[in-house]
């Protein structure tokens, strides 16, 4: 095995996953660069989705590694698992908030769980957190049905960062916010990157969003990571796939989804 390069917090390589006949992923290599901020772009349906979940270890990739911090994660046993999942925040697309519970409740959900501190404690922190996403304390005590989206938002990142996870995964943090909202939870990520020095990765379509926070961005495409580099290289690159996407128009190579791409 070659030496781990330290500067990289996850190495995917050659993942392959398949549903039945349906290849997903058809052997991915991608690095993750530690304490910047990658985002990953594709269309539906390319693979993004399970492709974070093998990361996160909720599915099992079918051949190939996944490093963590230089540690292969696939075929760990559940405990050591559980182990690595506990430095990854995930921001779920829709937040995934408890309605029944308040703000505070939902950002300390994981220490409520753990059991080692108070509420009161437990308040404390979440109510830290709030503040770093920009929310004011007062909304500790209300409920996510009380939010804007944008604010909804929030509270998502502030639990997904409340564990000091070292890695943060957003799942389309953007999608469904006006222009403005989406501007500021932009900076709010940037703003976390420079603070916290977490390894971000980011899943969007929205192009904006996508050169405005990555310093590293790949695109996946049928199963494959067709294109990777910085913003830079993503805006200019000629490769006509990228293009069709980053400026989101119907003529170019990627059509509408065939019914059947196995050959
Ligand atoms: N549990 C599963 N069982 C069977 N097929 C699945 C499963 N999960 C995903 N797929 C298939 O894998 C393909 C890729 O799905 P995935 O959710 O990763 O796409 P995506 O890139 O996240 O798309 P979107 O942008 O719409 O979220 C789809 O064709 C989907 O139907
Ligand atoms: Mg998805």
């Amino acid at each position: 095995m070659t030496q781990p390069n330290k500067d990289i917090m996850v190495k995917i390589e050659n993942v392959k996953k398949a549903f039945g006949p349906k290849q997903v992923l058809k052997g991915v290599n991608l690095e993750i660069p530690k304490g910047k901020c990658t985002v990953i772009i594709g269309g539906s349906g390319s693979g993004k989705s399970v492709l974070l979940k093998c990361i996160l270890g909720l599915m099992e990739a079918d051949s190939g590694h996944i490093y963590f911090d230089g540690k292969d994660t696939v075929g760990l046993k559940e405990k050591e698992h559980f182990e690595i999942m506990r430095r990854i925040g995930m921001c779920f697309q829709f937040g995934a908030l408890f309605d029944s519970l308040t703000n505070w409740q939902n950002v300390g959900f994981g220490l409520i769980e753990q059991g080692k501190l108070s509420d009161k404690e437990i308040r404390d922190v979440a109510i830290e957190k709030l503040k770093m996403v920009g929310l004011d304390p007062y909304v500790a005590d209300q409920k996510p049905a009380d939010l804007s989206g944008g604010m909804r938002k929030r509270v998502a990142v502030a639990r997904a960062i409340c564990m000091e996870p070292e890695v943060i995964i957003y799942d389309e943090p953007t999608t469904g916010l006006d222009p403005i909202t989406t501007d500021i939870i932009d900076e709010m990520v940037l703003k976390l990157q420079r603070e916290l020095g977490i390894t971000s990765i980011i899943i969007t379509h929205d192009m904006k969003s996508a050169f405005k926070t990555a310093d590293h961005m790949a695109m996946l495409y049928q199963g494959e990571i067709i294109a990777e580099g910085d913003a830079e290289f993503m805006k200019t690159t000629d490769n006509p796939y990228v293009r069709q996407f980053v400026e989101g128009s119907a003529e170019g190579p990627i059509g509408m989804p065939a019914t059947d791409h196995r050959q």
